[in-house]
């Protein structure tokens, strides 16, 4: 856990210094959805999807700076989907990041074009960024649509709204989370990659998916442990949200110890893809076992 704090602190020290370049200015018109925008995506989170983009391209080799518009287009369509997540017509939450919703704060019809906002954002960083190359410009725009749409994180959360209608078995399960979360996650580090000029098909590519997808289901089975055993104070969200919702959650299909093991194996799982990449790669294992260490 130490060793990666530092980790972190740097990331997320780069991270929101380019997140305050790419956002609407504060005075800009119109006024309060710039001003909820900034308050939904600076400050707080622990920016794991912009490590895990910074990190990859580190492990090949590449520069912090040319991964870093990846990273922060990343983080804000992850910011986006916490402030729709949020929503009364979704999970009805209060808290985010240990402060009021987006929502709460500003009113449901704001939080509803600040999500649409910072989507728009995030493709728009990656289209100034990397015009210079067009072809990794575009490989990262399409990497970040597939992660994002129908087919990753907002199917997952179709199917996580329509969760009592599910099967209740772990194939359906594992299915759901790999969209609503792994999605997102593994394209973190596949854009952190392409920017670092891998591509797919190469050996170090498919390493890298390979530990991204185990990392992908493992947070959110640890988002599903946390949930039913961390407080509201620690998690800075409301915690006990998932039973009171009859989500379907590991917790709810394997039980707490039971979600903690499958939470172990993938971390093997992801430690183990990266065995060939060596030294570079370190700060990615202790990624890894941050995610499953976590208190919030
Ligand atoms: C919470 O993500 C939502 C999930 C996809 C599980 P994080 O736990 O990364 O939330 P922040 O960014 O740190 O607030
Ligand atoms: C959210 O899953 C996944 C997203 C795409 C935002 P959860 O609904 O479990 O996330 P939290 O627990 O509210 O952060
Ligand atoms: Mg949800
Ligand atoms: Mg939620
Ligand atoms: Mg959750």
């Amino acid at each position: 856990m130490s060793e990666v704090k530092p980790l972190l602190e740097g990331v997320r020290r780069d991270v929101e210094a380019a997140l305050d370049g790419v956002l609407p200015p504060v005075a800009g018109d119109p006024t309060r959805l710039h001003e909820a925008m900034r308050y939904s995506a600076l400050d707080g989170g622990k920016r794991v999807r912009p490590a895990l983009c910074l990190l990859a391209a580190e492990a090949l080799g590449g520069a912090r700076a040319r991964a870093l518009p990846a990273a922060c287009a990343v983080e804000l369509i992850h910011v986006y989907s916490l402030v729709h997540d949020d929503l009364p017509a979704m999970d009805d939450d209060d808290l985010r990041r240990g402060r009021p919703t987006s929502h709460k704060a500003f009113g449901e019809a704001t939080a509803i074009l600040v999500g649409d906002g910072l989507q728009a954002l995030a493709f728009e960083a990656l289209a100034r960024a990397y015009g210079d190359d067009p072809a990794l410009g575009l490989d990262l725009v399409r990497l970040l649509a597939e992660a994002a749409g129908a087919g990753g994180m907002v199917g997952g959360q179709a199917l996580d709204m329509s969760g009592q209608r599910l099967p209740r078995e772990e194939a359906a399960l594992e299915g759901l989370h790999r969209m609503k979360t792994g999605a997102l996650l593994r394209a973190s580090v596949l854009l952190g990659a392409r920017t670092a000029g891998a591509r797919p098909g190469d050996a170090r590519w498919t390493a890298l998916d390979a530990y991204a997808r185990a990392v992908g289901l493992c947070f959110q089975v640890m988002d599903d442990v946390l949930d039913c055993t961390a407080s509201t104070e620690a998690l800075g969200k409301t915690a006990g949200k998932d039973a009171e919702q009859d989500k379907l959650t590991y917790v709810a299909l394997l039980g707490l110890d039971g979600a903690r093991a499958k939470a172990e194996r993938l971390l093997s799982e992801a430690v183990d893809a990266l065995a060939d990449l060596g030294p570079p790669a370190e700060p990615l294992r202790a990624l890894a076992r941050f995610i499953v260490a976590r208190s919030s």
